[in-house]
């Protein structure tokens, strides 16, 4: 897949399509430390909160610039040493996620386990329904899974809605980063904690209830 990338002073520019990488993936820039000032102005309830010495010493909040995102796209930008996936998902990609015969297949349909925040504990697992932040992380050993879209199924089968492949032992999620059943991974992905600075932009590793994590 062709894609541009986000291309934004201090956030990572990466071009990708199905993750090939597995353990490690490519990161060209890094945090935004002395860019987020101006992201704050827009957001006054997280202007106040600064980061604590253990925070900055974990890893400071990045930004996202997402105004160049594409339906069906996923970028990849590194917060705390980990990726952190950005997918633009299209109106039937959300219509798809509350299928009865996809809910049925997956270990925790409705987010029980706490592996979001809980603004999105909700069946996009998102803010934004159309932006899915989450942690490209598998839940069972570490793998890094790969983007599998809807298109692309190849052989996972004529029912796949698109999601996400670990093919280091073979599991499955779907494109709200939801485990399914009968595969080693125990739980959802992680959705980390973020806010919106503006329609086109997205703090991580802020919650907008809690202030910088
Ligand atoms: S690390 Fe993903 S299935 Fe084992």
């Amino acid at each position: 897949m062709s894609t541009e990338g986000i291309t934004n002073a201090g956030t990572v520019n990466m071009t990708e399509g199905i993750d090939k990488s597995k353990r490690r993936f490519l990161v060209t820039a890094t945090t935004v430390v002395g860019g987020i000032g101006a992201g704050f102005a827009s957001v006054p309830f997280i202007m106040s909160m600064q980061p604590s010495a253990k925070t900055q010493a974990a890893g400071a909040p990045i930004e996202v610039d997402i105004s160049k995102l594409e339906y069906g796209q996923k970028v990849t930008h590194e917060w705390r040493g980990k990726p952190v996936w950005v997918v633009r998902r299209t109106k039937k990609n959300l219509d798809d996620l509350k299928l009865s015969t996809l809910m049925a297949k997956l270990r925790d349909p409705d987010s029980q386990v706490d592996q979001q925040p809980s603004y999105a504990q909700n069946p996009a697992r998102s803010i934004k329904p159309e932006y899915f932040v989450v942690i490209g992380i598998c839940t069972h050993l570490g793998c890094s899974p790969s983007y599998v879209k809807e298109k692309d199924s190849h052989d996972l089968g004529s029912d796949w809605k698109g999601g996400f492949f670990c093919p280091c032992h073979g599991s499955f999620f779907d494109l709200a980063g939801r485990v399914f059943l009968g595969v080693p991974a125990p739980t959802n992905l992680v959705v980390p904690p973020h806010a919106y600075l503006s329609d086109t932009r997205i703090l991580v590793g802020v919650d907008p209830q809690e202030g910088v994590t």
